[in-house]
């Protein structure tokens, strides 16, 4: 497994070109929803919602505030990581009550939580949720790039784009969310020359100490 691990971070790169002939296999794109559900977050409330975007028309439009990334038409399918907007009193409860009810816990035994919840999120300022919430698309994000990697999936994590043009193309605003990350998902092209390029990583020395 760890030779496989480290292959597989070895073989992925941050594709610049995808095969357009390829699709996204039905079974990949099921491993990929499970992959990030599984996504750890801080106290688990998933502030996320995750959208294929699989219409060529939609693709082109998104291209255009992306820095016309050829990527985002060419790749098999591509995920926008969004965040939600706030984290308002209903939603904080009904994390604590999914928690209560999976683990078939009383009232009595989530209550701390559910208060702790409460106080603590609603001290924060809301541009500070909104950031926090943001924070979260990348651990997503992390996760999601190792599993590809795994699954010999090529993607290209992408900051690169206008997230408040992409919110109103998009109309996120109305589902309370903004746009964090893109990511298209396929299969790399032969030709693409950035796969032959060595890795530029900081040496582990200035990485890593120990105290
Ligand atoms: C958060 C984030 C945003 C990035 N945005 C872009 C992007 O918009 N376009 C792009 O081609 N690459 C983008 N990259 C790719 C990085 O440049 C790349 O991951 C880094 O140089 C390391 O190279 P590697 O991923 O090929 O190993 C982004 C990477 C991350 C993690």
């Amino acid at each position: 497994m760890k030779d496989q691990l480290i292959q597989a971070l070895e073989w992925r790169y941050a594709t610049k070109k995808f095969d357009a002939t390829q699709q996204l296999d039905a079974n990949d794109k099921e491993t990929i929803e499970r992959v990030l559900q599984l996504t750890p977050t801080s106290y688990g409330l998933q502030p996320l919602h995750f959208i294929w975007i699989e219409d060529g028309a939609l693709r082109e439009q998104i291209k255009t505030l992306a820095w016309n990334q050829q990527q985002i038409v060419d790749a098999a399918s591509v995920l926008v990581l969004c965040a939600k907007n706030d984290l308002d009193t209903t939603y904080l409860d009904q994390h604590a009550d999914n928690m209560r009810d999976t683990r078939a816990m009383a009232e009595e035994q989530i209550k701390g939580f559910r208060n702790h919840l409460h106080t603590a999120i609603g001290q924060k300022a809301a541009a500070d949720i909104k950031s926090w919430n943001g924070k979260q698309a990348y651990i997503a994000l992390g996760q999601l790039l190792t599993a590809c990697a795994l699954l010999e999936l090529d993607a290209t994590p992408m900051e690169g784009f206008d997230p408040a043009a992409l919110d109103q193309l998009l109309d996120l605003h109305a589902q309370g969310l903004h746009s964090v990350l893109l990511c298209p998902i396929g299969k790399r092209a032969a030709d693409d020359h950035y796969q032959t390029l060595k890795k530029v990583r900081r040496p582990k020395n200035l990485l890593f100490s120990t105290r």
